[in-house]
Order: C-alpha cells, then sequence, then structure tokens
C-alpha cells in the first residue's frame, strides 16, 4: 500500500497511538483527518500539527458513526484510508454480578461494533478509489487475554478475526484490509489503571506503534505486530498457557 498521497481518517486520533499515526500519516504527505469525543483534545492535537482536520464523534453512536462518513466523503471524496482506533479499556469483575459491566460505557459498542459498522459504511466508497484500505487496531490482548479486563480483550479478539474474514473478502479488490496488534502501549487508554495497581511497566512510546504501522503499510504486511505482540499472536498453545500465567497469575 502507498504511503504518500493518501487521505486518511483516523478515529480517536487525537491521543495516543492515534495522535501517533497522525503524526507519521502527515509527516510522510498524507492528508489526514481525525475524530473523538472531547473537542478540547481534538483543538489540542491540531494546534500541534494545524494541518489536521477533525470532527467531534461518537462512534459508539449510530447517528454519530453516519454523520462521520457523510462529513469526511463529501469534503474529502478522495478519502482512502479507514484507520479504526478508537478504544476504549475498562476492568470488569464479573464475581460482582452486573454491577461492573452496568456502570461502565459499553466497550462492545466502542471496540468492536464500530469498527464493523463503519467498514461497512465506508467500504462502497473505498471499492471507487484507486488503491484503499482498512486498518483495524486491535491488540496482543486479543491473542491472550488479561483476565481482569475480559471484555477489552475479547473485543480485540473479536476485531482480529473480523480483520481476517474482511480481507478474505476483499481480497480481490482495491481494498486492502491491516491489523495492527500492538503490546502494551504508553498512553491514557487504561485511564490509570496500571499506575493504581503498581504495574511499573508502561509500554512502548506510540511513536514506535506508528512507525511500525508505516513501515507494514508500505510492504503489505496484513498483520503487523510490534514488540512483544508478536510473541503473543506466534505461540504454540503450551507456550501460550505459560504467557496466560505469566501475565494473570498475581491477580
Ligand atoms: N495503550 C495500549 O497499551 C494499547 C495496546 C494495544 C492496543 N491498543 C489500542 O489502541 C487504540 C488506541 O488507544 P490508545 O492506547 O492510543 O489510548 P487513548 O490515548 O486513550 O486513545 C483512544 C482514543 O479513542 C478515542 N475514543 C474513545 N472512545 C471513543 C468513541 N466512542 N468515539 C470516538 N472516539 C473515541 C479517545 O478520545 P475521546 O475519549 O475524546 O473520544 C482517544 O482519543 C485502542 O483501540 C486500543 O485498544 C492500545
Amino acid at each position: 500500500m502507498k504511503t504518500t498521497g493518501n487521505i486518511i481518517l483516523i478515529t480517536g486520533g487525537a491521543t495516543g497511538i492515534g495522535l501517533a499515526l497522525a503524526e507519521v500519516f502527515l509527516r510522510e504527505g498524507n492528508q489526514v483527518i481525525i475524530c473523538g469525543r472531547r473537542r478540547e483534545k481534538l483543538l489540542l492535537a491540531q494546534a500541534k500539527f494545524p494541518k489536521l482536520q477533525f470532527l467531534v464523534c461518537d462512534v459508539s453512536n449510530d447517528e454519530n458513526r453516519k454523520e462521520l462518513f457523510e462529513w469526511t466523503t463529501s469534503n474529502y471524496p478522495g478519502l482512502n484510508i479507514l484507520v479504526n482506533n478508537a478504544g476504549i479499556q475498562r476492568q470488569i469483575d464479573f464475581t460482582k454480578g452486573t454491577r461492573d459491566l452496568l456502570n461502565s460505557e459499553d466497550e462492545i459498542q466502542t471496540n468492536f461494533s464500530a469498527p464493523v459498522q463503519l467498514a461497512a459504511l465506508f467500504i462502497p466508497h473505498l471499492l471507487k478509489q484507486d488503491q484503499a484500505a482498512i486498518l483495524n487496531v486491535s491488540s496482543g490482548l486479543g491473542f491472550i487475554p488479561l483476565t481482569i479486563m475480559p471484555i477489552y480483550c475479547a473485543t480485540k479478539a473479536a476485531l482480529h478475526s473480523f480483520s481476517w474474514s474482511l480481507r478474505h473478502q476483499l481480497r480481490s479488490t482495491n481494498v486492502k484490509v491491516f491489523e495492527v496488534i500492538p503490546p502494551t502501549v504508553d498512553t491514557e487508554l487504561d485511564r490509570g489503571a496500571r499506575a493504581q495497581r503498581r504495574q511499573e511497566y508502561r509500554g512502548v512510546p506510540p511513536s514506535e506503534v506508528a512507525e511500525a504501522t508505516l513501515a507494514g503499510l508500505d510492504a503489505d504486511e496484513f498483520e503487523i505486530t510490534v514488540g512483544q505482540s508478536r510473541g503473543l499472536r506466534t505461540n504454540t498453545p503450551q507456550e501460550a498457557e505459560q504467557i496466560f500465567q505469566r501475565m494473570n497469575g498475581n491477580w
């Protein structure tokens, strides 16, 4: 996939991995549009990178998704890359019954339903472009779960499976489907939960994921693993069990 001269929409592009992706894509001569729920974060991102365009949008909301599609494709008819990056991560303890589940934002809507619905909305438009791509940002935790965040991990496993099917369905078209599989990354995703549980390792910088994504796009590497996520993606069942115990043993 070409990595310059594209028009790219990044959901959740105002912070973390999304913003790092926006930075490398702008550097490489692409036009970048971002969206997110917090206007102040979008404005801060635009102040840092004035060429960035943005729309306030909650991708978990059906009407908002349709507005995002209409606004981006009418203002940027050449839009040819959709990056499904927006995500949330919550700790949910099922021994408390529905307490955590009902008191938290719906990870299934944001992390899985939104990429599915956005793919369906944008694919007819992407099919009209010379070259196009969908990049779904999943996670190493989609391959081996961290059990304190069971829904998060399940949404990422689902996104992996969906990306695989979509890639196959679109294999004879101009739309390539990529999956970016980050390891632990130092962002605001966990809302301070890593600090609360005294997890010292905060992860790789978002820029590392962004550079690996750019290289993966350029090389048509459809599953882009980064650092430790390579080991989570490719292991034997015995290795997977050992890693699972190491990751979850203390909780
Ligand atoms: N950090 C990690 O360790 C890690 C590892 C593997 C995968 N990932 C994945 O990487 C992606 C980016 O996360 P990040 O680590 O960069 O965390 P982040 O800095 O918290 O970024 C998430 C972004 O998504 C946006 N967002 C959340 N819900 C949204 C919604 N309903 N509609 C629109 N935008 C929404 C947030 O902005 P608003 O709150 O303003 O909407 C935020 O800008 C996520 O899919 C995450 O699962 C992260």
